[in-house]
């Protein structure tokens, strides 16, 4: 079952602004989206902040790992400037402001938990620790409309996140469908299977369907590629080319 949005802004705003950016969320709104994807790991001092790589130097103005810098070091740096001059100044994001402004603006997030290599179990603890009590409210209400999806690559971060927030829903990334991924999602309690949509084909799609899963595809930049996949019961899948995929695509 899927009962969230279905086309989402991958990384914020796609390949139209810095990746996993307040900017990023800004181009999504005015491309009309209210649904996005982005990726949150641990600064130094465990604090969330929304960054991709557990590096800096690609999209990060600076050199190391994220995880040798603090938060509030982190939110100091041009997180901007290599994607164009006119986004120079825009900074790492705190977990924390990026939700906040998801949730100023009626924007649903599935929250991507991406540890750096060794702090998987510390990273999905923590992640969702901090979305439970920011999602609070719409937990109470049961507002399914409004809680987030947490989703990861990695099962221990996913377990982590099980036991430290049981009533946020869950989904295992998978890059492919490979043998025992029923056993994995299963004991996860995940509601859905996020995959890459280069490998799936449509008995796979229909198999994680009949198995009563939502079906999530990234990262889907072709029109075409993404009626297949929609033919196929894909339910949902986030996009780089928010320009050419409206949020009203499906
Ligand atoms: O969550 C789907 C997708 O974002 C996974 O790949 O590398 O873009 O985080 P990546
Ligand atoms: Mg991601």
């Amino acid at each position: 079952m899927w009962n969230y949005p279905d086309i989402l802004a991958h990384r914020g705003g796609g390949k139209l602004a810095p990746e996993n950016t307040i900017a990023g969320l800004r181009c999504g709104l005015e491309h009309g989206f209210r649904a996005v994807e982005f990726d949150v790991m641990l600064a130094r001092d465990g604090v969330p902040v929304v960054m991709h790589d557990p590096y800096l130097g690609r999209t990060v103005a600076g050199a190391g790992n994220v995880f040798d810098y603090d938060a509030a070091e982190l939110v100091t740096m041009d997180a901007g400037n290599w994607f164009g001059a006119r986004f120079k100044g825009e900074t790492v994001p705190l977990f924390t402001a990026f939700v906040q402004f998801c949730k100023d603006h009626g924007i649903w997030m599935n929250i991507e938990i991406k540890p750096a290599p060794g702090f998987e179990e510390e990273t999905g603890r923590v992640v969702a620790s901090l979305a439970r009590a920011l999602f609070g409210l719409e937990i109470a209400r049961d507002d399914a409309r409004r809680i987030p999806l947490l989703s990861s690559f990695s099962p221990v971060a996913l377990a982590a996140a099980m036991q430290a927030a049981p009533d946020l829903p869950r989904a295992l990334l998978l890059e492919r469908l490979e043998e025992g991924w029923q056993d994995q999602a299963r004991a996860l309690q995940a509601v859905a299977i996020h995959t890459s949509h280069k490998h799936l084909d449509e008995a796979q799609a229909r198999a994680v369907k009949d198995a009563g899963y939502g079906l999530f595809c990234y990262t889907v930049n072709d029109p075409a590629r993404a009626r297949t996949l929609l033919g196929w019961g894909v339910d949902a899948f986030c996009t780089d080319r928010i320009d050419l995929i409206g949020p009203d695509f499906a």
